[in-house]
């Protein structure tokens, strides 16, 4: 892909340290108490911005908001009406393209060029729900009750939506949040994520542009133990939609069920991805890889144990570990960057602490496992793209989610072996299957406890197909037509018509 602009030239007039207010009810505010926290670029060290802290009474502003959006302009407009305010967002999400990306790029690290690629993904997501915005329907069902009665249902917006997201990929989650909630006629108050909050704030304003009337999107940062933790538990929020982690995602669960506001949860994971014997190894090398080392391994569908045949195993990883020194490290903002910074030195720390203890519990690391050092790396945390073999089922470095550029090596003999390892996870996000035999990718396929299965491919996310996990990796489903039931209610209506 060629670029016609210069991100770092976009990047220095984007953002100078400078205050960037929150959206509450239409205006940009600043929180009540006056507090706010930095927003920082994880490649430099240095602060893009100072961003609202929001407490307890900013939240509830902002819910109060959603609340008469909900009840008041945004219940007068027509399914064409809303399907033309998501066609108007998403027009202008296309012109400021180039914006977004390199914000996210500043204020999480991910490479810029793969920023720029999520386009389709994003602006498919608008275009998709504008277009179910005008085919949401109940029916006529026919009852059994005797006499003249008439029964059909009606689809409902279910109110004030909280949505949570993440740090990861921010413009996606902002608009995979927003978009059906908009479609269905919902209203939301958005919560991003302390280390990522600028270019949600940015695509607030792109929806005030758009015309979307004020109170029905709302964004308020701050801490997800005081704004996040304050959505969750609002009695007059209906909905909770959370992108994060599994112990976040129970805790929301939890303060959720005080007024039963319903819930869908996209946790983390510990994906398999399994080589057999007979795979196009040129093809799946590169492909397993970057199950992994895309985004430095910080995304919830990180393909992080590889179980390969033992026939091919030790040519396999060792062509893994190969394909890992290659990847260029550096900041997300230059367009030849493979992989960027870890978002924030906790979570560096934790993965350094995960490479420990799989070098303690005696797996054997074939690459990486370090900081990357140097005058450009100094100010940003970057890892070294890790790759450990002969790693055994019940390390810590097999089980829990790392998070990070790190990959676990296994071998497997049989299918039926390693469809049991795959599904000892408590884990149930994604999974990946390389084979040539079409037999054991459909029989794999029914098999793994996954919520997305990706034969001779991985990664693969459109807005018309549902994505979601089974297990602890949460309930719901995002994408497709599943999405919109989350957001709707379902009323029956009985008419005696004797
Ligand atoms: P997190 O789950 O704590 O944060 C995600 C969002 O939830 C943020 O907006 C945060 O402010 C908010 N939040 C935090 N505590 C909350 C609470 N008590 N109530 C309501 N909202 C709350 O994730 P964090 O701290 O960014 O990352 C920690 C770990 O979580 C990562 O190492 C990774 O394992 C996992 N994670 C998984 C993601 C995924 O896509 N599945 C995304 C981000 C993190
Ligand atoms: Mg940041």
């Amino acid at each position: 892909m060629a670029i016609d602009f210069d991100p770092k030239q976009l990047g220095s007039e984007l953002y100078n340290g400078g205050f960037r207010p929150m959206f509450i009810g239409g205006q940009w505010v600043g929180a009540q108490s006056g507090e706010v926290s930095d927003a920082v670029n994880p490649a430099t060290g240095e602060r893009l911005a100072t961003i609202p802290d929001a407490g307890v009474v900013d939240v509830d502003r902002a819910v109060l908001a959603a609340r008469r959006a909900f009840e008041g302009p945004w219940s007068k407009f027509s399914p064409y009406e809303r399907q033309a305010v998501l066609l108007k967002i998403a027009e202008l999400v296309e012109r400021d393209w180039d914006k977004l990306c390199v914000s996210d790029t500043l204020d999480m690290g991910m490479p810029i060029m793969r920023t720029l690629a999520n386009k389709r993904r994003v602006l498919g997501m608008l275009r998709f729900y504008a277009g179910m915005a005008t085919a949401l329907h109940g029916e006529t069902i026919d009852n059994s009750i005797p006499g003249e009665i008439v029964s059909f249902t009606r689809k409902e917006p279910v109110g004030v939506v909280a949505a949570i997201i993440p740090w990861n990929a921010p413009t996606a989650a902002t608009v995979w949040k927003i978009a059906p909630a908009l479609a269905t006629g919902c209203t939301v108050v958005l919560k991003p994520a302390e280390d990522a909050s600028l270019t949600p704030l940015m695509i607030a304003r792109l929806m005030q542009e758009a015309g979307v009337p004020d109170g029905v999107v709302n964004v308020v940062t701050g801490k997800g133990s005081v704004a996040g933790a304050r959505l969750a538990e609002h009695p007059d929020v209906n909905k909770v939609v959370f992108t994060g982690s599994t112990l976040t995602g129970q805790s929301i669960a939890r303060a959720a069920v005080g007024n039963l506001k319903k819930v869908s949860l996209e946790l983390g994971g510990k994906s398999p991805v399994i080589v057999c014997k007979d795979a196009d190894i040129d093809r799946a090398v590169p492909v397993a890889a970057m199950a992994v080392f895309a985004h430095s391994g910080q995304i919830c569908i990180a393909g992080s144990r590889l179980f390969v045949a033992r026939e091919i195993h030790d040519e396999f990883v060792a062509r893994v570990a190969d394909f890992a020194k290659a990847l260029r490290i550096g900041h997300g903002i230059e367009t030849d960057t493979d992989i960027g910074p870890i978002v924030n030195s906790r979570q560096a720390r934790v993965i350094e602490d995960y490479i420990a203890s799989g070098q303690t519990e005696g797996a054997r690391l074939l690459t990486g496992g370090s900081r990357q050092s140097g005058p450009v790396y100094d100010g940003g945390n970057f890892l070294t793209p890790t790759v450990f073999a002969d790693v055994h089922d019940d390390m810590r470095i097999a089980r829990e989610e790392i998070f990070g550029p790190v990959i676990s090596a296994f071998k497997f003999d049989s299918i039926d072996e390693v469809t049991s390892r795959a599904n000892a996870s408590p884990y149930g996000l994604a999974a990946g299957i390389f084979t040539k035999d079409l037999g054991t990718a459909h029989k794999l396929a029914r098999r793994l406890k996954a919520g997305s299965v990706w034969v001779n491919m991985y990664h693969a996310i459109d807005p018309a197909v549902p994505f979601g996990g089974m297990k602890m990796s949460g309930y719901g489903r995002e994408g497709g037509v599943e999405h919109l039931y989350e957001y709707l209610e379902t009323k029956a209506v009985w008419i005696n018509t004797d």
